[in-house]
């Protein structure tokens, strides 16, 4: 089947045609002709290479009344995402071959995005032993970063242990840096609000004091780290620092860190309880900085689904997490685009180029041009939608952003020259 794009704009560049065939871009220009293409219209809309999810927690295996890989990948889709890495706080735990090579072929199967699954630092995220990291990077699934996301890496002989390892085959350690002697029974961000609420507090030294260590033993070992969800104004600090030194460190923000905050608590919604806790307005403002000029590489959502029973109950028996991959793009533009922010390209760069570099998905993160995989997603910079929570496809319904109007419509998603997404719906076979 081919595909025939016309008058849309690569990356905020002057409108062209865009030819889908095989699977892959054929030609990019002018007036385009192709008998027998199939032809989408295209004026209006940005053309962005297809969206690249370092962060996702699609729950298989385990938790399928939370989400499985089929719903996830519909999510994703949904959201302009053309490949999504799967976290490994699964249960069981994706500390084998044997699971992450189940998590790859979930994903194949559903057919929607590439499901590149991330393997667990340590045997069941106990942070006692490290897993069989070789075994998973020369596995089918292929991995190459490492989580115990959910759970810090908070040994430091572990910790530079797993980034020795890693380094003989380039691969990363993603790590959730969290000191969790400083945040035992934490509810919240620790701070003015949760004084006047009196709930146990995060602190934002929590954070920064394991990314600190973890830079000097990423410089130490000379391995690839990177850090999820930065949530701090300090944070981005001693980032900035570690990569003046020249350190191999990246980092990602989540949609939820760059627009809502810590004051939210006080609805006690558990809907906002996500750990990072959301943090204050100056914290908000210094993401949203760092994320511009590139400080923090990368948006990843941190798409962690809930079922009600886990979500809708009181705060603090509430799991942390809220849903991402649908609204990811929309927030984005929404805090970081305007005045002295992202253009397309820097959206491109922050949600699909970087992404799939860090990542090693070759296929993705490549503008449309002849030769390059068809991995691409269509946007309406003029779109505006109001989340609803029954609406999303995600089998959970924990999104902060309930009734909330939001800029910029996904149009259409092409996974390999195939449509997932057509006219804002998943595209036949896949609904
Ligand atoms: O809020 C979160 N939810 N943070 C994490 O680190 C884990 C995630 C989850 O798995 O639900
Ligand atoms: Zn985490």
């Amino acid at each position: 089947m081919s595909y025939l794009i016309r008058n849309v704009s690569i990356v905020g560049k002057p409108a062209c045609d865009i030819l889908i065939r095989d699977g892959v871009v054929a030609e990019v220009g002018a007036d385009l002709s192709a008998t027998g293409a199939e032809v989408v219209d295209g004026t209006g809309l940005i053309a962005l290479p297809g969206l690249v999810d370092l962060h996702t927690h699609l729950r298989a295996p385990g938790r399928a009344d939370a989400e499985t890989v089929l719903t996830g990948s519909r999510a994703a889709a949904l959201g302009g995402y053309t490949a999504v890495c799967a976290m490994a706080n699964t249960a069981p735990v994706a500390d084998t071959a044997g699971v992450v090579e189940q998590v790859l072929r979930l994903g194949q199967e559903a057919g929607l995005v590439d499901v590149q699954p991330i393997g667990a630092v340590t045997v069941g995220l106990a942070g006692e032993e490290l897993a069989e990291l070789g075994t998973m990077a020369t596995s089918a699934a292929r991995v190459s970063i490492f989580s115990d996301d959910g759970h810090c890496v908070s040994d430091p002989r572990l910790m530079r242990r797993a980034l020795e390892y890693v380094k003989a085959f380039d691969g990363v350690i993603a790590q959730h840096a969290e000191e969790p002697r400083l945040t035992a029974g934490a509810q919240m961000h620790e701070g003015e609000v949760s004084a006047r609420l009196g709930l146990a507090g995060w602190p934002a030294v929590a954070e920064e004091a394991i990314i600190a260590r973890d830079a000097l033993l990423a410089e130490h070992v000379g391995a690839r780290l990177h850090i999820c969800h930065v949530s701090t104004a300090g944070s981005v600090e001693i980032i900035r620092w570690a990569k003046s030194r020249g350190i191999r460190i990246t980092a990602e923000v989540t949609p939820h860190h760059l627009i809502l905050t810590d004051d939210l608590a006080g609805s006690y919604d558990p809907v906002y309880k996500v750990n990072p806790p959301l943090r204050t307005a100056a914290d908000v403002a210094a993401l949203r900085q760092a994320l511009i000029e590139g400080v923090i590489d990368v948006v990843a959502t941190d798409h962690a689904p809930h079922a009600v029973e886990d979500k809708e109950c009181e705060w603090e028996y509430a799991r942390p997490g809220m849903l991402g991959l649908q609204t990811a793009l929309s927030v984005v533009f929404s805090e970081c685009s305007g005045e002295g922010g992202l253009d397309w390209d820097g959206v491109a760069e922050r949600m699909s180029r970087t992404p799939a570099r860090i990542a090693g998905l070759t296929d993705h993160g490549r503008d449309p041009a002849p030769g390059v995989p068809a991995n691409l997603t269509l946007v309406d910079p003029a779109g505006r939608w109001t989340v609803e929570p029954g609406e999303l496809v995600s089998k959970s319904r924990n999104t902060p952003y309930r009734a909330m109007e939001l800029p910029v419509r996904v149009v259409a998603t092409f996974l390999r020259g195939v449509p997932t997404v057509l006219d804002g719906k998943l595209a036949g076979g896949h609904a």
